[in-house]
């Protein structure tokens, strides 16, 4: 089974993860409702970017994650500007042994005038199909 959890402050990244999990079959949920008794077999983690880095409560779920719960790792998020969670989510999961896809969904995402409407319609959808492309094309 496949999940998809996500953290947004904004609404940017709970679109993103619709569309991801339309793609994969699944439910979209807050990273603070994925139990610790939950696997995946691949858990997808939308991330979005604040001065720098991602959300707080976000890391520490990450931290507390067990390689025992996931097989792999797939990153999608937004940001205003081109940055991307992938290395920092990399750097928290890698060493405890969860592998994470090179592989990630990245886009755009409105903030204060920049980027107005994003993530928009074609990003929803270049999202899904990622997500559905990964989980082998089933969903
Ligand atoms: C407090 C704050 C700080 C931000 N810092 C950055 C930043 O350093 N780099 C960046 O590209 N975007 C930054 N952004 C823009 C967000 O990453 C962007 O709006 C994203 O789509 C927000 O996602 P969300 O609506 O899911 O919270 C920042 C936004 C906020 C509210």
């Amino acid at each position: 089974m496949n999940r998809v959890i996500y953290a947004s402050r904004g609404g940017n990244t709970e679109k993103l993860a619709g569309a991801i999990a339309r793609g994969a079959g699944a439910r979209a949920v807050p990273a603070d409702q994925f139990q610790l008794s939950d696997t995946a077999d691949i858990l997808f983690v939308g991330a979005s970017i604040y001065a720098g880095a991602i959300d707080g409560r976000l890391r520490d779920f990450l931290k507390d994650l067990q390689p025992s719960q996931v097989g792999s790792v797939a990153v999608f998020g937004t940001a205003a500007g081109p940055k991307s969670a992938l290395p920092e989510i990399k750097s928290i999961l890698e060493p405890k042994g969860i592998p994470v896809l090179e592989e990630a969904f990245q886009c755009r995402g409105s903030f204060l005038v920049a980027n107005r409407g994003r993530p928009n319609d074609e990003d929803l959808k270049r999202a899904e199909a990622f997500a559905r492309k990964l989980c082998g094309g089933q969903s």
